[in-house]
């Protein structure tokens, strides 16, 4: 696996994906039942951004820190919000010198008896998740996709968070058999999944394949963020979020969230598009 999210560490992907999952726990926090988060594709917990190796892709400096430097949109100003004051208490003052990932963000969030599991395959960024996350959540290291499907036995409310690297194309059959199969077991499990935007065949596939799947399981939210328009599909030229089964009040945030991305980030013709399957 060559993949280490570090390099792409508060980029505008993660921006959005974040600014998402801060919502949905804030939308999910009336909920009665204790909410049980699974993030399948963890990550090292949060990302040092002044370590040479990551910061020479600049992401976050296009990014995280691009953003901090001007007027926060509305809709992302909750993750801006909660970035700048982690950096605070971490001791970076008026700047940004860490960024928090889904594992540090999700457990700063969620409520007091609300559970995180957090799967992460590589040996390093596993270390550094399980020190930087336990006791509060639990790091696992194995594969995701497996260990989502052990997760449905309890009765707390379930959110998985699907966030692969795609270095493997099964990534995309993976994400629709796990969730398949987690809706046969607990239909009301909830999902938000990360996927890049290249050229739109691949994804406007799995799309396909996602609504043979489901059938009229659950409801999928689509946003797809295209930073430019969509000619050269070797380029990562946006990206897209998939929420099944959220809560009422979601697609607007979600919307706003998008919009927001794509007009902080885009270039000419970007757009953002939401839709309901
Ligand atoms: C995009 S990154 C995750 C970023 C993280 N979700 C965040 O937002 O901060 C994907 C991670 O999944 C790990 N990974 C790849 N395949 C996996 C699998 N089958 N199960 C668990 N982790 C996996 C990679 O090593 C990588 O650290």
């Amino acid at each position: 696996m060559n993949y280490r999210h570090g390099f792409h560490a508060g980029n505008f992907a993660d921006l959005a994906k974040h600014a998402a999952i801060l919502a949905m726990l804030r939308l999910l926090r009336d909920n009665d039942r204790p909410l049980l988060t699974v993030d399948t594709h963890a990550g090292a917990g949060y990302y040092d951004l002044s370590n040479p190796d990551f910061a020479r892709s600049k992401e976050a400096e296009a990014g995280i820190k691009y953003l901090m430097g001007r007027d926060v949109p509305e809709s992302l100003k909750p993750l801006g919000d909660y970035v700048r004051a982690k950096n605070a208490k971490a001791g970076f003052k008026g700047r940004i010198g860490i960024y928090p990932g889904s594992p540090t963000l999700i457990l700063d969030n969620q409520r007091a008896g609300d559970q995180y599991v957090g799967c992460e395959l590589r040996d390093d960024d596993y270390r550094l998740l399980h020190d930087r996350i336990e006791p509060r959540g639990q790091a696992i290291k194995a594969d995701g996709y497996k260990v989502a499907l052990q997760t449905t036995e309890g009765d707390e409310d379930l959110l998985y968070i699907i966030d692969p690297p795609f270095e493997k194309p099964d990534d995309y059959h993976r994400i629709t058999d796990t969730v398949r199969d987690l809706l046969t077991l607990r239909s009301d499990a909830r999902f938000l999944i990360w996927l890049p935007l290249k050229d739109l065949e691949t994804f406007d596939a799995w799309l396909r394949h996602m609504e043979r799947e489901m059938g009229d399981m659950a409801e999928i939210q689509v946003a797809e963020l295209r930073l430019r328009p969509l000619w050269n599909p070797m380029k990562m030229n946006g990206c897209a979020l998939v929420a099944v089964n959220a809560p009422e009040g979601f697609a607007p945030r979600l919307e706003a969230i998008c919009q927001a991305v794509v007009t902080t980030f885009g270039e000419a013709g970007a757009e953002a598009r939401i839709r309901i399957l």
